[in-house]
């Protein structure tokens, strides 16, 4: 959480406490057996010679090619942390209930700005999200037992068949309804008609000029949107990384190396 040093990857010890039990963590992070099958073949191929946290960052771009996303060079060299932050986990990643002002100043307290905020939230393009996570919005959006009216309400009655007002926390939502499993501009065409899932989502078009401008440039050309994701995905995988004696090549990434 200090960076991109794959502290997100450690498992809790005796000592240390893992960032995969802060609240944005917890029964939401997954995928790690599929980073251990990586490092495993990488280990046995080449020995101690590329990070955990670059592997993760080179994971990330090639998911996103595999789903029809655009491809980038991934600048390489990260070391991995000895240590996790639960407090950093639980402070700095942005809630999906978040102002549109918390976002961005999350966003530029790591060096990001409001083009990085719009453009990189469109990976939301594909994957999912728990009903509990936005619940809020079907039923008491601002404390007067009402919908989210930023929400378009016919999607809202579709969502709440399978997120009930109570129960069902854990049940699954694309979070691009359209076309889940393409990485493409649908994201943003969904959040025009008030189809965004997150309020987090929402937000972009409905709380400040900039953004609802640049969801509109990304809407009308997926070329417009590969092209930035591609930049802004360098600048997020450039957050404070360990270089050069700082951190360490773990040989499990699960684990800090004895
Ligand atoms: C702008 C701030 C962001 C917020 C508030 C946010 C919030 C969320 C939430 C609440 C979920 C669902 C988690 C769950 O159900 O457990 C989610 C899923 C996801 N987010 Fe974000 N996110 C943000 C930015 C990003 C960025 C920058 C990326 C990547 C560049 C990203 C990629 C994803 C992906 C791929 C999923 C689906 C994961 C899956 O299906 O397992 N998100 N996000």
């Amino acid at each position: 959480m200090k960076g991109c040093d794959a502290s997100i990857l450690l498992d809790g010890t005796g000592s240390l406490i893992s960032e995969k039990r802060s609240n944005p963590n917890r029964n939401s992070a997954r995928g790690f057996e599929v980073i251990d099958e990586i490092k495993s073949a990488l280990e046995k191929a080449c020995p101690h010679t590329v990070s955990c946290a670059d592997v993760m960052a080179l994971a990330a771009r090639d998911s996103i090619v595999l789903a029809g996303g655009p491809s980038w060079e991934v600048p390489l060299g990260r070391k991995d942390s000895r240590g996790a932050s639960l407090s950093g986990s639980n402070n700095n990643i942005p809630a999906p209930n978040s102002t549109f002002q918390t976002l961005l100043t999350k966003f530029k307290l790591q060096g990001l700005d409001i083009v990085d905020l719009v453009t990189l939230s469109g990976c939301h393009t594909i994957g999912n999200a728990r009903c509990v996570l936005f619940r809020q919005r079907l039923y008491n959006q601002s404390g007067n037992s009402k919908p989210d009216f930023t929400l378009d309400q016919s999607y809202a009655a579709q969502l709440r068949a399978r997120c009930p007002r109570s129960g069902g926390d854990q049940n699954l939502f694309f979070l691009d309804f359209v076309s889940p499993t393409k990485f493409d501009n649908s994201y943003f065409k969904n959040l025009l008609s008030f189809k965004g899932l997150l309020n987090s989502d929402q937000v972009l078009v409905t709380k400040n000029q900039v953004s609802l401008e640049l969801v509109k440039k990304y809407a009308g050309s997926n070329e417009l949107f590969f092209e930035q994701f591609a930049k802004s995905m360098v600048k997020m995988g450039n957050i404070s990384p360990l270089t050069g004696s700082r951190g360490e090549i773990r040989k499990n990434c699960r684990k800090i190396n004895s």
